[in-house]
């Protein structure tokens, strides 16, 4: 460890393995672009944008400019009886590229204050119109929807559920839609799986539509190890909610902003939600910032009664902070001159290419990819789940790469301006840490 490396008891760090990485500190220092420089001066490329959230890459000027000129002029603005111009600028912004059919905008702080604030905005719009039978929620097995308690009961990762209690009640799940006997090495969509949107359907013979408000699906599951959408899958989803009056609710934290080929991925797969959460991209990770996006047709259940009355009793004392509004102002400018928020659409053929070039290195049992997001699972070592996976993590960081993993998958979600010869490097890097870890 260096001289320079800072005292490290008191930080308890987030999903980390504290005391693995004490005795071997990976600290960061700068960034720019595509890469972070480290405490030792050497250039890690950064495999996936910060945490799927630096869309744009690092230290982009006009974000930058933005949150400086921001702070000097409005640093805070109570979001409750009160406003400032960009939150409006910013809202109306963002409705030039949401899916057609979603055009209000909520704001929050993070990817789980969005997914709590949809939650909660379904259950009271069957309540507002008289329905408010309809508490239940749907999640997805390996879903995750974020640590708080509404989307850790909504999630379907046991790690992040076994150690908080009972949770929310009357909450069901429908399974997960991995399927690697079927579809292991898709490319892009895989071709089997829409009938496991049919679980729905179970549901509601289970429970009966009138207790059910809303379904909650990532579009794209990626911190449970990168699942694609089988093939109509989500198109069968959104026709059973439609039939049973049942609010869907896409969750697009990571897939938000670029990242599958299309500002969003309702737009890729041709499904529109009733509710969007979003975050991550949406300031380019550099100040906190989520959203949910609704449809108009519940902002409006809302709007009655006595016009001095607040109609929906939620939201967060930085909902709208002026510098998360300006960050996300030089974000969506950032996006609009690069081409950004369909260049994973112009990219995916040679990043599919070079991902999938991995089958057939050691223990790799599947590959999955879209757009600019990309998945290897391997083999885990017997007895030691998750081990094989951090040890290719580690070393990568050693060679220089960012990657991340999640039980024995490698996530892999790169800024959007990644080039070709980036796509390289980082493939390069993981295949010779596959070998290593053989
Ligand atoms: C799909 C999804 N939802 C919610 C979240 C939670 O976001 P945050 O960490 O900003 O609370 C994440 C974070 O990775 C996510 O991937």
């Amino acid at each position: 460890m260096s001289p320079d490396t800072p005292a490290m008891d008191a930080y308890w760090m987030p999903f980390t393995a504290n005391r693995q990485f004490k005795k071997a500190p990976r600290l960061l220092t700068r960034a720019d672009g595509m890469y972070f420089t480290d405490d030792k001066g050497r250039q890690v490329l950064d495999g996936i944008a910060g945490l799927w959230c630096v869309n744009a890459g690092h230290n982009r000027p006009r974000i930058v400019q933005a949150i400086q000129q921001q702070a000097a002029e409005l640093d805070f603005a109570p979001p409750f009886q009160m406003g400032h111009p960009k939150a409006f600028e910013l809202a109306e912004r963002l409705t030039r590229i949401m899916p057609a059919g979603l055009n209000k905008v909520f704001y929050t702080n993070s990817g789980s204050e969005s997914v709590d604030t949809a939650l909660k905005m379904a259950i009271a719009y069957h309540r507002a119109r008289g329905e408010g039978t309809r508490t239940r929620l749907i999640g997805r097995e390996r879903g995750y929807h974020g640590v708080n308690f509404g989307g850790i009961s909504v999630g379907g990762i046991v790690a992040n559920r076994k150690m908080f209690g009972t949770m929310l009640g009357g909450v069901d799940h429908i399974r997960h839609t991995h399927d690697p006997a079927r579809n292991a090495f898709s490319v892009g969509q895989p071709v089997h799986g829409a009938e496991f949107a049919d679980d729905l359907e179970k549901l509601v013979a289970l429970h009966d539509a009138s207790t059910i408000a809303a379904v909650i699906v990532e579009p794209v599951a990626g911190s449970t190890g990168v699942l694609i959408p089988p093939q109509g899958y989500l198109q069968r989803l959104r026709e059973i909610c439609d039939k049973h009056g049942i609010l869907l609710i896409f969750d697009e934290v990571i897939t938000g902003f670029g990242r599958t080929g299309s500002p969003f991925a309702a737009q890729t797969f041709g499904v529109t939600p009733d509710l969007m959460t979003v975050a991550k991209g949406l300031t380019n990770g550099c100040v906190p910032m989520g959203a949910v996006f609704a449809a108009a047709k519940i902002h409006d259940a809302f709007m009655n009664g006595p016009e001095h009355l607040i109609e929906f009793f939620h939201g967060y004392t930085y909902s709208a902070h002026p510098l998360a509004c300006a960050a996300a102002l030089g974000t969506l400018d950032t996006y609009a001159e690069e081409g950004l928020l369909t260049r994973a659409a112009e990219m995916q053929g040679y990043f599919a290419e070079c991902l999938h070039s991995l089958r057939g290195e050691p223990n790799v049992i599947d590959v999955r990819n879209i757009g600019l997001v990309g998945g290897v699972e391997l083999a885990p070592i017997a007895g030691e789940p998750g081990k094989r996976a951090f040890n290719v993590f580690l070393d990568c960081w050693d060679q220089g790469a960012l990657i991340r993993t999640t039980g024995d998958t490698i996530a892999l979600s790169p800024p959007l301006i990644i080039e070709r010869a980036q796509i390289d490097q980082l493939i390069d890097t993981l295949r010779g840490a596959l070998k290593r870890a053989a």
